[in-house]
């Protein structure tokens, strides 16, 4: 008899988060953490990382930290490598430290792309390859990448090119890692969240009413998102519930793609 609670139980698993010291990547903590998981919250902000294991613990869960830039090779290989030397294994990797600047195409400033790309790209290709180096030696692991939407469609409510270049971008380095590690036992997905309040959108999209009239008008739902909203998409791809799930990014966004 298939057991539904065991699914998605994640006991003696270690997580790897990136950004986890607020919004999308406190909430993954958090999920994971109530699986079982023991969770390394990572974050370039360390006190906000801190503050996170904290919550996880005074709730009964496993956490600790560390400081992570996820832009810096180095330092993504050597704390990586560190974590696993620690606690012998990753099981899991959310690759969710990310970031959005407002610019008009025609005048955007490259050092501005640039940096996009450098956090939403090519950050999110170092820590799977770190991550997917001690995946590969176990043949076991599992990435959830945070997408967008906005890496499934283009944009006309916002100027955000690079971002939806870069997620884009992170929509198809699913796939790609996804038939490459598949033999080696790593699955790679990811979450295509709409519009969910954080500090990243508070002042570009929350604190806005009108604005966020109307984008819960144009979405099917009829509302956007909180952070616990991912809770259950990250987990589900996370965990044993999706073993045999490789290179999709699934949507989390009340139905916004389906138009
Ligand atoms: N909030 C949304 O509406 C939304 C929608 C779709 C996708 N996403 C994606 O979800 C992810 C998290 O977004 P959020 O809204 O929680 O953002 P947030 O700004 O609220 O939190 C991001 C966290 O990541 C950390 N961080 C940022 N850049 C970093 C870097 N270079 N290295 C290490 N840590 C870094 C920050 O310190 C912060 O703790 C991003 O990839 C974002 O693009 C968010």
């Amino acid at each position: 008899m298939i057991d539904a609670g065991r699914l998605f139980r994640l006991d003696g698993e270690v997580a790897f988060i990136t950004g986890a010291g607020a919004g999308l990547g406190r909430m993954a903590a958090e999920v994971l953490a109530s699986a079982g998981a023991l969770v390394i919250a990572s974050d370039r902000d360390a006190a906000a990382a801190e503050r996170v294991a904290k919550t996880v613990q005074a709730a009964g869960g496993k956490a600790e930290t560390v400081q992570l830039e996820v832009t810096d090779e180095a330092a993504v290989m050597r704390v990586v490598g560190d974590a696993a030397r620690r606690r012998g294994r990753i099981d899991i990797l959310i690759n969710n430290a990310g970031t959005s600047v407002r610019a008009p195409a025609l005048d955007m400033k490259l050092a501005d792309f640039n940096r996009i790309m450098a956090i939403n790209v090519t950050g999110v290709f170092l820590c799977a390859q770190a991550c997917g180096q001690v995946m590969a030696r176990r043949r076991k692991g599992a990435i959830v990448n945070l997408a967008s939407i906005y890496g499934l469609s283009g944009s006309d409510l916002f100027h955000n090119l690079a971002y939806t270049t870069s997620k884009g971008a992170v929509v198809n380095m699913t796939r790609g890692l996804a038939c490459e590690w598949g033999p080696l036992g790593i699955r790679v997905n990811a979450i295509a969240p709409t519009f969910t309040e954080t500090d990243l959108t508070r002042p570009l999209i929350f604190d806005n009413k009108e604005l966020v009239a109307k984008l819960t008008e144009r979405t099917p739902l009829r509302r956007l998102g909180q952070p616990q909203d991912m809770a259950g998409a990250i987990l589900y791809l996370a965990s044993p519930a999706a073993s045999l799930v490789t290179g999709v990014t699934l949507p989390v966004d009340g139905g916004w793609l389906a138009y």
